[in-house]
């Protein structure tokens, strides 16, 4: 079979110059839902680009390969530019005309408007077996809609035959009533496609080639057509708006997690505030707090457990570890059984290993903690490499950048760095080496040795008492003035 995706439109009800086809489901282009369709059920899927074609081709491959591999991908699909859109029939007009020395082998032609991104394999395959069944030349998948308002109407006649489809905007008052809608998705037989195609005419009030007139006794009384009811509305909703586009997301979400909870038993606190990418992974049951966020290719570890607001970015999250509220970790790698946040920051190039702890308002860039590493309170390490089992001070930071270059930290095992420290870099601090609390460390400090940088403390014996007279008679002169 095969397969035409239509992703050529303006899509102006979104009100924006982007392509809608372009917008996001589960951070996937939202024309990749009945790609993914043609793709599995067709040999070869023509795409129609008209519309920021390129951009459009661009992030389709992207996913494409992502999910099918290139060799696969690439072969697999052939991009066809509608440089007018004219319709949806002149869409498909464009297709057949480009992959013509593509289309010999073929029976039938699958043809999906690209703007339907909850559309499943099962739902077109009712189609399939139905107008295979009935040797259909024409058919199209129709639904009775609970506001069928902006969709072609399907016209039957009094015995129950489909006669044509009728655009909302040519429908009169009566035949806006209907509530069976077409879905923009078709089945043709493609012999009869490319005979009749090219005689659509442009005679409606968009003046453009319906795709919709191939359809219908009355429409072409030649073709054997059909409209095959399903029940499965959803699946068939569409995004002309961006109403319909924020709708549509929150079912795909649901669908999504659902499938999480049945295959791989992840737990989610609260099942519709939280977010998951298509793209990312779960190898197990994870708890997922509420207002969660888990985005790009991250992938969550059996037993993780996100406490809410967390926010998991292109990371790596493994067994065990527990990211603590309001966290935010983006780029990284997270070791089996470590502890980061509440309020922690894991920056591009983060790198805990087993059993560390990262605590509230520590940022880290471009950095490894060694398993079993401390930095539980108030710190900036970027750009640094600490040994197993070192502990990491209070309020410690890597001078890491001296505004024209950055410069690397070396800290090896079991090190002491004391609260407020700082580590101007470049520098290293060998293994079981003890810092003093307010140190800042400019020379290498050896292993096993102690660095403290400290100006010396006075003690004044009962001078507390001669300070606060002193402080209170210049407030009492200020006040009387
Ligand atoms: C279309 C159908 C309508 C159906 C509805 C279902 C027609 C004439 N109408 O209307 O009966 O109820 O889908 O959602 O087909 N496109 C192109 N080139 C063009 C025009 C459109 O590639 O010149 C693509 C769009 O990018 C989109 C798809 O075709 O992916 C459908 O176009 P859209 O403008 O959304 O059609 P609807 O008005 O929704
Ligand atoms: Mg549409």
């Amino acid at each position: 079979m095969l397969g035409i995706l239509l992703a050529a439109g303006k899509g102006t009800r979104m009100k924006s110059s982007r392509s809608k086809l372009l917008f996001e489901v589960n951070e996937e282009p939202l024309c990749f839902a009945p790609y993914r369709c043609l793709f599995n059920l067709c040999e070869k899927v023509l795409v129609v680009i008209g519309h920021r074609g390129p951009e459009v081709k661009d992030k389709l491959m992207e996913r494409a390969i992502e999910v099918f591999g290139r060799e696969e991908a690439v072969s697999k699909t052939l991009f066809y530019t509608q440089e007018e859109q004219n319709g949806t029939g002149h869409a498909v007009r464009v297709a057949l005309e480009g992959g013509a020395k593509n289309t010999g082998s073929y029976d039938h032609c699958l043809v999906l408007n690209g703007d339907l991104p909850l559309i499943r394999e099962e739902t077109l395959a009712t189609l399939i077996k139905q107008a295979t069944a009935k040797s259909l030349d024409a058919s199209c998948l129709s639904y009775h809609a609970k506001s069928p308002s902006g969709l072609g109407r399907i016209v039957r006649d009094q015995s129950g035959r489909f006669t044509k489809i009728i655009e909302e905007k040519d429908a009169n008052p009566q035949q806006r009533l209907i509530a069976e809608v077409n879905s923009g998705v078709y089945l043709f037989r493609l012999k009869a496609l490319e005979e009749k195609i090219n005689e659509l005419n442009t005679n409606n009030s968009q003046n453009e080639i319906y795709l919709t007139a191939m359809l219908g006794a009355e429409a072409q009384p030649e073709l054997k057509s059909d409209a095959v009811i399903v029940e499965a509305e959803e699946d068939l909703l569409g995004v002309n708006t961006t109403y319909e586009l924020s709708r549509i997301r929150k079912i795909s979400q649901s669908r999504l997690k659902k499938a999480l909870c049945e295959e791989n038993g992840v737990i989610f606190e609260d099942i519709d505030n939280c977010f998951i990418s298509a793209k990312s992974q779960f190898l197990g049951n994870a708890e997922i707090g509420i207002g969660c966020r888990i985005e790009g290719h991250s992938v969550i570890g059996e037993g993780v457990s996100l406490d809410g607001h967390v926010n998991i970015k292109n990371s790596k999250i493994n067994a065990g570890a527990h990211i603590l509220w309001s966290s935010v970790v983006s780029g990284s790698q997270v070791g089996a059984g470590t502890k980061v946040g509440p309020m922690a920051h894991l920056r591009p190039g983060s790198d805990l290993g087993k059993k560390v702890k990262v605590g509230n308002f520590v940022e880290i860039k471009n950095t490894k903690l060694h398993d079993g590493a401390k930095a539980s309170h108030l710190s900036y390490l970027g750009d640094a490499d600490i040994g197993e089992e070192s502990n990491i001070g209070a309020g410690t930071i890597t001078c890491n950048f001296d505004g024209f270059n950055k410069y690397k930290t070396v800290i090896g095992k079991r090190a002491f760095i004391g609260s407020d420290s700082q580590l101007v870099a470049p520098i290293e601090i060998g293994d079981n080496a003890y810092v003093g609390s307010g140190t800042t460390v400019t020379e290498d400090v050896p292993s096993g040795a102690l660095a403290i940088s400290r100006p010396d403390m006075v003690i004044k014996e009962g001078y507390a008492e001669k300070l606060i007279a002193k402080h209170k008679a210049i407030k009492e002169k200020i006040s009387n003035k």
